[in-house]
């Protein structure tokens, strides 16, 4: 009997500009959503056919490693570090070692409702070189849009000018993809993916696969809220001790409140202490402490102290940013 195992590349390298100051502190991959970094959620969700998790790092790579270092997260973990940024495109080259054949590339910061093993069945199924998986959205301007015709993608447009995008398909930072297109990308050099291989194979070998649910791409305020909320899903705390809970809402065991109201949607991380304060749509981080404030729709900490209301603010230790 032969077994098969595949190896999945995450991209995790980024900078996470857009939830700055906080990634200045945390590299976006190892911030929770719901309690549990970005990085090892994806990593654990990847179907049982996928045994190595390899991990593309630039920024943020000591923390990486302290935080891989002797954990059993079920998969085999290499983390890949690049001394300079090489791009998405740079960064799956950097990982050519590494891969035995086919092989999943994920934008690490991607929450969505994918089936990869169907999409996995597409791909063989067509005999593609590629397989991207898209989204459907009202304006696709700011992403990467496709063209698709019976399956195949005819053209790729990266972030296109308003009212020249091709359709409402986007790129959904989630791939299948052969070794030989990993082989077209130049190595050791910065190179794009998205902009300078996907629009050379598009009509030639490169297939879409639109799903439907849901699709989040984590690296706004906003959207790591929503990404949050997403993880979270339907297990929350049924009872923690000095909370009242509201709705849907996720306490972490260590965390010790007294007079609290907790939710709807609100995460309360570990080490958390909190008094007389009223949490909703919200996201507490390690270590916080709190008295006596409502807080919506914020993102607050790590080791952050607040004893004020608060709405739509970002709060880490290197500063604060409304959104
Ligand atoms: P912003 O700075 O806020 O745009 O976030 P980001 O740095 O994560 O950039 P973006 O969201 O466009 O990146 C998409 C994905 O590719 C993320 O998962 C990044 O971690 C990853 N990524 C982007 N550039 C690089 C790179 O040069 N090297 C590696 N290894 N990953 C990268």
């Amino acid at each position: 009997l032969q077994c098969i195992y595949m190896e999945a590349i995450i991209l995790v390298g980024g900078l996470g500009t857009r939830l700055r100051p906080l990634t200045h502190t945390i590299p976006k991959p190892l911030l929770p959503l719901a309690n549990v970094p970005m990085v090892e959620r994806m990593v654990k969700n990847l179907p049982e056919i996928f045994d190595t998790a390899i991990l593309a790092v630039n920024y943020g790579l000591n923390e990486m490693e302290t935080y891989f270092d002797g954990r059993d997260i079920g998969k085999r973990i290499v983390i890949v570090p690049e001394d300079e940024p090489l791009g998405t495109g740079g960064a799956m080259r950097n990982c050519f070692d590494y891969i035995t054949g086919t092989t999943a590339v994920f934008n690490g910061d991607v929450v969505s409702s994918i089936n990869l093993e169907k999409m996995l069945k597409q791909h063989v199924k067509t005999g593609a070189k590629g397989t991207l998986a898209l989204w459907e959205v009202d304006d696709p301007s700011r992403f990467g849009v496709v063209e698709l015709k019976n399956g195949q993608i005819t053209q790729f447009q990266e972030k296109p000018e308003k009212g020249t995008e091709l359709s409402n398909l986007i790129n959904a930072g989630t791939y299948l993809l052969e070794p030989e297109i990993l082989e077209m990308i130049p190595s050791g050099k910065k190179i794009s993916i998205e902009r300078e291989i996907y629009p050379k194979v598009a009509g030639n070998g490169l297939y879409g696969f639109p799903f439907e649910g849901y699709f989040i791409d984590s690296g706004t305020p906003e959207s790591y809220l929503e990404a949050n909320f997403k993880s979270l899903g339907k297990n929350g705390t049924a009872a923690h001790k000095g909370a009242s809970i509201r709705g849907n809402a996720l306490i972490h065991e260590s965390a010790k409140l007294k007079d609290c109201i907790i939710g709807s949607d609100a995460i309360i991380g570990p080490g958390v202490e909190m008094e007389k304060c009223v949490i909703r749509k919200s996201v507490i981080l390690s270590n916080v402490s709190g008295y006596g404030s409502v807080v919506e729709e914020c993102i607050i900490g790590p080791d952050v102290s607040f004893e004020n209301d608060l709405t739509r603010s970002l709060i880490s230790p290197k500063g604060a940013i409304s959104f």
